[in-house]
């Protein structure tokens, strides 16, 4: 039974939550369009390492994960699956087809190698207020993948979102890169974005370029219930397997939680 903390909201927290993102398996395998490394077979192996759920990031353009991958995932797995995709109409119809249990909006770029920040809700807030509520009545918990900030997050509340995903890129690279003082600033902002967000009644998420040596002070935040991380993982697989490097993820992220 592992222990519980409150947050400063006062509810009752649990085990932090951890989903395994397996884009990245998908890239290994389009790099040669073979049918393997197959992203299925390793969101079966991760559930079986101990991941609480399985992310996937449907692109615009389909650089890794395909929709066929998308499809054998929501047949296949027992996990919940959380769909991450651009809030646009051929996603949303993708989304409704096959109903995960959570879908995540993300800002997509064509051009970016990863999602460089977060959605500006702010600037869109009647387009995502009508987007969301199909998705929201479809039975899909909605989240939006925002920068620490407290107006985005507000925004989220108002256009219907149960969950906010504060973006922890700025963070981690900061941290990579030596800046430690931009590190703590970020640090502080996502804490404080992470109060605000379940101050106002948000399901609070994190993620985005987390590895063994940044988790600790984000899994550490009492209000934050599930990190969503992946290409850290898929990277460390290759030296100490998916599972190995899932499993030390989770100890890690336990030993912050202090369970
Ligand atoms: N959360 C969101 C919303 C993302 O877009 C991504 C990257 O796809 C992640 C988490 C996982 O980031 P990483 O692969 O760097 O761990």
């Amino acid at each position: 039974m592992s222990e519980r903390r409150e947050s400063p909201a006062g509810r009752v927290r649990g085990r932090l939550r951890l989903g395994v993102n397996i884009d990245h398996v998908a890239t290994v395998r389009n790099a040669r369009g073979t049918p393997f490394p197959d992203p299925v077979r390793a969101a079966l192996l991760a559930e079986e390492a101990g991941a609480d759920g399985i992310t996937a990031h449907l692109r615009e353009d389909r650089r890794h994960i395909s929709d066929e991958d998308i499809a054998r995932l929501s047949e296949t797995l027992t996990l919940p699956l959380n769909l991450e995709m651009a809030a646009t109409t051929e996603m949303q119809e993708i989304a409704l087809r096959h109903r995960p249990h959570a879908v995540c909006l993300v800002p997509e770029k064509r051009e970016e190698r990863t999602t460089e920040g977060g959605l500006d809700v702010l600037a869109e807030e009647a387009r995502l207020s009508a987007f969301i509520a199909p998705l929201a009545e479809a039975g899909c918990r909605v989240s939006l993948f925002v920068n620490p900030e407290a107006d985005q997050i507000e925004a989220a509340k108002r256009v219907g979102a149960a969950v906010v995903e504060l973006h922890t890129g700025g963070y981690c690279d900061a941290h990579h890169e030596g800046r430690l003082a931009d590190r703590d600033r970020e640090l502080a902002r996502i804490r404080n974005a992470a109060r605000h967000a379940d101050a106002i009644g948000l399901e609070v998420h994190a993620g985005h370029g987390l590895t063994y040596d940044t988790v600790g002070p984000i899994a550490a935040l009492p209000e934050i219930v599930e990190l969503n991380i992946g290409h850290f993982l898929v990277g460390e697989a290759i030296f100490v397997g998916l599972a190995e490097a899932i499993r030390e993820m989770r100890r890690r992220m336990d030993a912050a939680r202090g369970v």
